[in-house]
């Protein structure tokens, strides 16, 4: 690129300059996210903007806002979309939360629409003939399935808060489970990765490999016959048909003839729910995000509190000053996590305490500046009690001045890989977020106690994130990420680029992240860390590893009059886009 432009004769580099000025005013002089010393730009739109990890899902989007829909119209037909194309974490056979900016009224909520355990779950449902967890009953057998709640949670948000049928916003998915979509490169990949424990399905075999058993590859059409029917269905007869009617019974007689607990009177007792989000500030910023029984919220909330105390844009992003103090935080948050987060319709989460300001400043006594504290010399605090890694995100803000911010997942890529015959539903693998024995590790390495432990009917806990952060009253950036325990540093990492180091959201989204979360005692980091900054973290005691990337964040930032949006290059395949 430098050698071609190098080569552009000098007059004719003038005259360009020129030509750029009038773009650079379209988007105001001096605009901190026209910088030219941002080396990544997001994409930019004037009215409305969606986010998602699906071009398909990301254009049916767009496509409602611009015939006239809300946020949240876009948001389910997304939802639905994404089940068709994005079918190792899209779905509608896992669950998620949704949060929900609704200017008319300037309040913020979020849906619950979390998978539930089954009436017949127990605490000791995972536990082999030595009382220990195992791990392949609670993540690969057909005990792995929570009760779904993916097909109720959308409807109730479009019922509530949107204005276009249920017809209507699944017209997209429909169409493209019928019609079939071209398979990319990184779907045909996860299809090659997912076959070894897709075999034990033969549903799920038939609808995503060809005969012979190979996944479908990049450039071919992927047809979803069956799960055509059961969208039609829902188009029908609206989450009824899901919870009641022509799919519960075909998941009730599944279940029956292969040993699973799931029954049709689950399917009809399952209800999302509208809570409360839990609310905090940051350096000024109003900071809205998933309650329990997500612990992500509550975390991300307790991290910024603690973080505020130190200035760490003058610390500078990710020196080994401003790591050392994020990894001392996030030790502290995910120790509580371990203790205190669960359902709070089963037990009583510190939710108040945990986020308050002054749990944060006895928290920050602890951190010692210089050096690391292992993690064996951390245990859970004891604030007030005053009251993936396969998921998916997305954002969108509507012309209205609406804002969605969804986090959704069958667990696991393609969840526990079993798909209902004749619906074409892959089923998640969710009651692996339980903890099956108290220290037990889940799949993402997390160990959870007593309020996480497994009970009828109980939600198991999360980590997704969904988050809306507001600047005086308007939001201001729309964010979340799939990534199971990585989802609220990633979230935390976003927030901490945008307002302390200044970036635009496409350098926020790209920048290198760490993580630590407790135990294993283990700070990651992505590659591209610089090596100096690494031997001071180990100097520092840090026992740093260098490995895979850190969550996929979707997000939306509003400044000024514009909209700029970023997918993470993490997982190619995002896709923005905005009018
Ligand atoms: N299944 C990952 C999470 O909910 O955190």
């Amino acid at each position: 690129m430098s050698m071609s432009i190098s080569l552009i004769p000098s007059t004719l580099k003038f005259l360009l300059f020129l030509a750029l000025i009038p773009i650079a005013q379209t988007f105001g002089q001096g605009d901190p996210l026209y910088r030219r010393e941002a080396r990544f730009h997001p994409v930019v739109a004037q009215s409305a903007m969606v986010v998602t990890e699906s071009k398909y899902a990301t254009q049916a989007g767009l496509k409602v806002l611009k015939e006239g829909g809300n946020a949240v119209d876009a948001a389910v037909t997304i939802g639905f979309t994404l089940a068709v194309t994005f079918p190792r974490a899209g779905n509608l056979g896992g669950g998620g939360f949704m949060l929900i900016y609704l200017e008319d009224s300037n309040q913020v909520l979020s849906i619950d629409y979390r998978e539930k355990a089954p009436e017949k779950a127990s605490q000791d449902m995972f536990l082999d003939v030595e009382r220990n967890a195992d791990k392949e009953k609670s993540r690969h057998s057909i005990l792995s399935v929570g009760v779904p709640g993916t097909v109720e949670g959308l409807t109730l948000a479009l019922e509530k808060y949107g204005t276009i049928s249920l017809e209507r916003a699944l017209e997209p998915a429909i169409e493209l489970a019928q019609r079939g979509f071209t398979v990319d490169r990184e779907l045909s990949k996860s299809l090659a990765q997912a076959k070894g424990r897709m075999e034990g399905s033969r549903a799920s075999m038939d609808i995503f490999y060809k005969k012979g058993g190979e996944p479908y590859s990049e450039g071919e059409t992927l047809i979803q016959k069956d799960l055509a029917w059961s969208l039609k269905q829902i188009a029908e007869d609206g989450s009824e048909a899901f919870y009641n009617g022509a799919i519960s019974k075909k998941i009730d007689s599944f279940m029956k003839q292969n040993g699973g607990l799931i029954t049709s009177r689950d399917l009809k007792n399952y209800k999302a729910l509208i809570r409360r989000p839990v609310e905090g500030e940051y350096r000024g910023y109003e900071i809205y995000s998933m309650p329990p029984p997500s612990s992500g919220g509550v975390h991300l909330i307790q991290m910024l509190n603690i973080l505020e105390q130190f200035p760490l844009s003058s610390f500078g992003h990710n020196t080994a000053k401003t790591i050392h103090i994020l990894t001392e935080t996030m030790k502290h948050a995910y120790a509580d996590r371990s203790k205190h987060l669960g359902d709070p319709d089963f037990s009583p989460v510190p939710v108040s305490g945990l986020t308050s300001k002054k749990y944060a400043k006895a928290l920050k006594e602890k951190i010692d500046p210089e050096k690391s504290t292992p993690s064996r010399e951390i245990s859970p605090g004891k604030p007030t009690i005053n009251e993936g890694s396969n998921t998916t995100h997305f954002s969108v803000m509507d012309s209205y001045g609406n804002a969605v911010s969804n986090t959704y997942t069958l667990n696991f890529s393609y969840g526990s890989k079993i798909t209902v015959p004749g619906t074409g539903i892959l089923l998640n693998n969710e009651m692996d977020d339980f903890s099956a024995k108290p220290g037990a590790p889940n799949a993402f390495g997390l160990v959870g106690g007593k309020f996480n432990s497994i009970a009828p009917e109980k939600r198991m806990l999360s980590s997704m994130s969904p988050t809306i952060v507001m600047k005086e009253g308007k939001p201001f950036l729309i964010t979340g990420s799939p990534g199971g325990s990585r989802i609220i540093t990633t979230v935390l990492q976003i927030i901490l680029n945008v307002i302390d180091f200044d970036m635009n959201i496409s350098e926020a989204t790209n920048a290198v992240r760490v993580h630590h979360q407790w135990l294993p005692d283990e700070l990651k980091v992505e590659r591209g860390l610089n090596e100096d900054t690494i031997n001071i973290l180990r100097e520092m005691g840090h026992k740093v590893e260098i490995g895979n990337t850190i969550g996929v964040a979707e997000s939306i930032m509003k400044t000024g009059d514009y909209l700029y949006g970023a997918s993470d290059p993490r997982r190619p395949g995002g896709s923005t886009a905005g009018y």
